[in-house]
């Protein structure tokens, strides 16, 4: 597994344009409405990245503090926060309570979850709400060929996530009223693999595995070819607790 502060450096100059998830104003404003933030929240952006989460906090709440393990990240994240804390989510540089709302888009698959999760559930407030959006296979029918290419695109993730799991891990650490809304979005495979930190060998091999994909991988990713792209209908899962 490589190492995940490596992989980020070397994708950071081209982050926010490595997927249509990632810019995409319906995900991210709907993050912001599950979490339940208002004027005077306290809101945590765990794996934080260029901010694009964190920014649409800014100036709505309290005070939002980005935190992730990226340096090289977060010289993109000039202006979209109030505070930025360099630490891993496994080992949060919070005291117990701090926050009214934590937030997570696409972090969690490099974390140690065991630990990150009992992490975000100590530091969050008595009543407050946590929402973790990632990215999943579908289910038993194109879990491992979604698995392969998920390796292949991003050598530094630790967890390959099926749609309950995140949602299995909030309440095993204490969390209630545990939901999972799903989110479909379409991604350009050529967009997606041009990520700046895979070699060209890796970007083949994934082509390669949409090419021989079985019918079934296909139907359920709603997979199409075009003269010179491939678009995949990837699923993101949100999943949102109350402390
Ligand atoms: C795919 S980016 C997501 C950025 C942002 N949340 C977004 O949705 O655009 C993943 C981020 O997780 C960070 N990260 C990886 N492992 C981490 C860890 N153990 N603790 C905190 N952040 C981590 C990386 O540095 C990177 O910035």
């Amino acid at each position: 597994m490589e190492n995940a502060e490596i992989h980020f450096k070397n994708r950071a100059e081209k982050y926010n344009h490595s997927s249509n998830w990632v810019e995409d104003q319906d995900l991210i404003r709907m993050i912001f409405e599950l979490s339940g933030a208002g004027k005077d929240s306290e809101v945590l952006d765990i794996a934080t990245g260029t901010g694009l989460i964190a920014k649409e906090f800014y100036g709505k709440v309290k005070k939002v503090t980005g935190l992730d393990i990226s340096p090289d990240m977060a010289k993109h994240a000039e202006g979209c926060m109030d505070e930025i804390v360099f630490a891993p989510v496994e080992k949060l540089p919070f005291p117990d309570n701090s926050f009214d709302a934590i937030v997570c888009r696409q972090g969690l698959q490099f974390a140690e979850l065991d630990k990150a999760i009992p992490e975000i559930y100590r530091v969050m407030k008595p009543g407050g709400t946590v929402v973790l959006c990632h990215l999943t296979a579908y289910n038993e029918t194109d879990r491992e060929l979604a698995f392969a290419i998920q390796k292949l695109r991003n050598p530094a993730r630790r967890n390959y996530l099926m749609p309950p799991d995140i949602a299995i891990a909030l309440e095993a650490a204490g969390f209630g009223n545990v939901e999972d809304t799903e989110y479909l979005s379409d991604e350009s495979v050529n967009k997606w693999i041009d990520n700046g930190a895979i070699p060209k060998e890796n970007m083949d091999a994934i082509r390669e595995l949409y090419r021989t994909a079985d019918e079934g991988f296909k139907e359920i990713h709603d997979i199409r070819f075009t003269d010179d792209d491939i678009i995949d209908e990837m699923l993101l899962v949100i999943a949102t607790g109350r402390k």
